[in-house]
């Protein structure tokens, strides 16, 4: 099995998370795309969703599928998205599609996240993939010279604004053995918007797919 297959068995084992008449919390990335396409071949059971990225909002779209503002939903059941990383305690590093602070904030609302990942996703340790860090422009020097004091080498990803207008720096070399401390450490430092631990509010549930198909933990 290829990798996209393994995103596409996670992906479509999720729709069994949805329940019907709901407004749903959509993620961004490869394995969610796979995602959408599930929700769509139920897409007059739900009453909509809500996207993390204007990617998402696009393919959405393109399957009659109408997208809400956060600010006009009380509540979601579920947020279904991806990860770049996921540890044995569900604690993930996001944002390798730069959209962190609204998967963030969209995680907050929801009940319950559903993590979809292929197999290679999983370590033992968060940080060998470079952690995302959504930065105020005018801030990205000095947040890069505090984060060095955290032990990491941070790279300005050139050529990338967020949908919220910032820019991304990301932190090579940072052995993360506490997610939850330096998910906070780093959201502490002046001109961080967020960063792309979810730790402090990991994953409720996580689909992997491997050769064998989609498994749950
Ligand atoms: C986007 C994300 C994605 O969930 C993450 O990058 C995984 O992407 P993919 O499913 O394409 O491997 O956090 O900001």
């Amino acid at each position: 099995m290829t990798q996209d297959e393994m995103k596409k068995a996670a992906g479509w084992a999720a729709l069994e998370y949805v329940q019907e008449d709901t407004i749903v919390g959509v993620g961004t990335g490869s394995t969610v795309n796979h995602f959408i396409d599930a929700l769509a071949t139920m897409k007059d059971r739900i009453q909509g969703a809500v996207s993390s990225s204007e990617a998402s909002t696009e393919k959405l779209l393109g399957y009659g599928i109408e997208v809400f503002d956060l600010n006009s939903v009380s509540e979601l059941s579920v947020y279904v998205d991806g990860a770049d990383e996921i540890n044995e305690h569900n604690h993930m590093i996001k944002g390798g599609g730069a959209a962190l602070t609204r998967e963030k904030i969209i995680a907050a609302v929801a009940d319950q996240f559903i993590c979809i990942v292929d197999n290679t996703k999983e370590v033992p340790i968060l940080g060998e993939f470079p952690l995302p860090v959504e930065v105020i422009p005018m801030a990205r020097s000095y947040v890069a010279r505090q984060l060095v004091k955290l032990g990491g080498d941070p790279v300005y990803r050139e050529g990338v604004t967020t949908d919220n207008g910032n820019v991304i720096l990301d932190v090579y070399n940072m052995k993360i053995i506490d997610p939850v401390k330096m998910e906070k450490d780093i959201n502490a430092i002046v001109g961080v918007v967020t960063n792309g631990l979810f730790a402090d509010r990991g994953a409720n549930q996580v689909i992997i797919g491997t050769p064998e198909g989609a498994q749950k933990r």
